[in-house]
């Protein structure tokens, strides 16, 4: 299959890539630093030519609900678009467990692309994964000032962005499906707690306060939702084993 995958440089991209080879594909990567912008939609045409699916897993460093939904509904729109005129008869999107009831933020952007891709022309496959391990780096590199880091307060179920990919591919290969049982880690975590042994393992000093956020966000992500429910699928690397993997230490 020839599999292209948007936001190809990314934790879970550059995974994805690997993922999609391994298993025989020819796999092209897109991304803004190789010429394809899916918020300008230059570039889509000819990275999709000949593809039989495109696999999404761009993403937008972001906290505002607005800036977050014209970004996942743009992005969406145009890979739908490039996706039909190059004939590419599958999508398949990446988004988030347990964001039902958090319609703030970042998640109101999941919200949004999740309802263009069922509202799309092109059959779909939607895969929902909980944090990955790589999201306590994202929120180490956002939220430390000089010695100090503040970990909003979440409760979850992280993920190796690895295996995330690795499911992904599995999706691309089976068809378009709809929605795929959510994919969470194999241990309950808070955020800090991750944070706090991300910095010890990378010799950082200095303190890590815990700080619930206001607002909707702040409450969903204290609220325990985004561990999923009991049907989920449970990956196999926790948070240690990652920290001691190469996917880590390579980082
Ligand atoms: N991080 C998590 O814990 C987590 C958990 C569950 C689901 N997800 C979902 O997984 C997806 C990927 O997240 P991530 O953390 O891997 O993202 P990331 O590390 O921030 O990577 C984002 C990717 O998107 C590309 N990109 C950004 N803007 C672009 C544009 N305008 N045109 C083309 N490419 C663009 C980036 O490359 P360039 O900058 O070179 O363009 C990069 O390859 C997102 O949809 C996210 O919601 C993330």
């Amino acid at each position: 299959m020839r599999i292209v995958v948007a936001g190809a440089t990314g934790a879970v991209g550059r995974h994805v890539v690997v993922a999609g080879r391994e298993r025989g594909h020819e796999v092209v990567g897109m991304s803004r630093s190789s010429g394809q912008d899916v918020i300008a939609g230059t570039g889509l045409r000819e990275a999709l030519a000949g593809a039989d699916v495109v696999i999404d897993v761009t993403s937008v460093m972001t906290t505002s609900g607005k800036a977050a939904v014209s970004f996942f509904r743009t992005a969406t729109r145009n890979l739908l678009t490039a996706e039909q005129q190059a004939g590419v008869g599958h999508h398949v999107a990446l988004s988030i467990v347990g964001i039902d009831g958090i319609d703030a933020a970042y998640y109101a952007g999941k919200h949004a692309q999740e309802r263009e891709v069922a509202a799309g022309d092109v059959p779909w496959s939607l895969l929902r994964a909980a944090q990955f391990h790589e999201f306590a780096e994202q929120m180490l590199r956002q939220l430390s000032f000089g010695p100090l880091t503040l970990a909003p307060k979440m409760l979850m179920r992280p993920v190796a962005a690895r295996e995330v990919a690795a499911a992904l591919v599995e999706v691309a290969e089976a068809g378009p499906s709809g929605r795929v049982p959510d994919l969470v880690g194999p241990t309950e975590e808070r955020l800090v707690d991750l944070v706090r042994r991300l910095r010890r393992a990378d010799g950082r000093r200095g303190p890590t306060v815990e700080m619930r956020l206001p607002g909707a966000y702040g409450r969903g992500l204290a609220s325990g939702a985004l561990r999923g429910g009991p049907d989920a699928r449970r990956g196999t690397i926790d948070f240690d084993g990652w920290l001691r993997s190469a996917d880590h230490r390579r980082r």
